[in-house]
């Protein structure tokens, strides 16, 4: 391509950092992070370079869940020979000091555009200004950046953290009217991501602000998960040995939900109806949960931003501007319409 990236390709595909559509390995098992190198490649021949492809870097979070690994699919199967593009894939493994090493691999190697997943809102000044000294455009993707100078990336896709959360417990005042329990005092426990992450922030204030807007509402207690299903199971574990009249467990995403279910079926109470599962994300699993009886809801976070990013890419290539800030339209479901949308679901 157009620049000498394209000459390096061959030395990172050697090194097994890149992972294309047709060939890719499944994406929890995500190759290793080019981050972990910091050794200058030396100059190979590739086939990229022929076939005169868009060269994109993404640093992505990790592969902490299912919405990560529908996330990572999402761009390896975009991002491919077939429609011109060539995708340097890194996995951070939830640091952001190896997605920083990961930005800066690709500045070194020139590629054509930095695709940025970050883990956390924070930290982003120095290395963002480093990809910009080099020319080289940062799309946000999923999750934003705290900065005070909005050129250091050109635009952001994602879903809308703060809704979801807002929406979560709009669900919840619904269906404790139609139990009947709108006047009844109810115990919440909330299992945050990872904390500082866009979803973590914007969840944890939706939530909040519409629990608080209910004087029968008592959060007793937060704790982050850390977006996984182990962490999840461990704080459930400890919050129902802290208090033995949880109503509601508020999970920001599916896979804490599932380790909570786990975590309230051990102790001998019943998911979905002694304690009501609150979930985010909707992935497939959730809705075969959901079906099950175990969780009640999962607010839709979509991650396929693949072809979204795609498409930002395509007009910047024409020189057409984009939107800085995109939001994804996202739903939310429920026992009543998990068994008719299972069939839909892409992720
Ligand atoms: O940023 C999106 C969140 O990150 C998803 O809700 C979660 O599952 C993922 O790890």
């Amino acid at each position: 391509m157009r620049k000498i990236v394209s000459l390096l390709l061959g030395v990172a595909l050697a090194a097994g950092m890149m992972t294309g559509c047709g060939s890719a390995a499944p994406a929890s098992s995500a190759a290793p992070a080019s981050s972990d190198s910091n050794a200058p490649a030396a100059p190979a021949a590739s086939a990229a370079e022929e076939k005169g492809t868009i060269v994109v870097g993404y640093a992505q979070v990790g592969a902490e869940s299912d919405w990560r690994t529908a996330n990572t699919k999402s761009f390896q199967t975009t991002f491919v020979p077939e429609n011109g593009y060539t995708l340097i894939f890194d996995d951070a493994q939830q640091k952001q000091e190896n997605q920083i090493k990961a930005i800066r691999n690709f500045i070194a190697q020139e590629v054509d555009y930095i695709v940025l997943a970050p883990v956390v809102e924070t930290g982003w000044e120095t290395v963002l200004g480093e990809a910009k000294a080099a020319g080289i455009p940062v799309i946000l993707s999923d999750r934003m950046i705290d900065v005070s100078d909005d050129t250091l990336y050109t635009c952001w896709v994602g879903g809308n953290f703060i809704k979801e959360g807002e929406d979560g417990v709009k669900w919840l005042n619904d269906y404790l009217k139609a139990q009947g329990r709108d006047n009844e005092d109810i115990n919440v426990v909330m299992l945050q991501g990872t904390i500082g992450a866009s979803a973590e922030i914007g969840r944890t204030e939706g939530v909040e602000k519409m629990l608080k807007e209910n004087p029968h509402y008592k959060l007793l207690e937060k704790q982050t998960g850390e977006f996984t299903q182990t962490k999840g199971q461990e704080v459930m574990e400890s919050f129902l040995k802290a208090y033995d009249d949880i109503d509601v467990v508020i999970a920001q995403n599916d896979n804490m939900a599932f380790g909570a279910i786990d975590a309230i079926k051990a102790v001998g109470k019943v998911p979905g109806k002694d304690v009501i599962i609150v979930s985010f994300d909707a992935v497939h699993a959730a809705f075969e949960s959901m079906i099950a009886g175990d969780m009640n809801v999962s607010v839709e976070c979509n991650p396929l931003h693949g072809p979204r990013v795609a498409e930002i890419i395509q007009k910047l290539e024409k020189g057409e501007a984009v939107e800085k800030i995109q939001y994804v339209d996202e739903k939310v479901y429920d026992q009543t319409n998990a068994e008719k949308e299972l069939p839909n679901r892409l992720y």
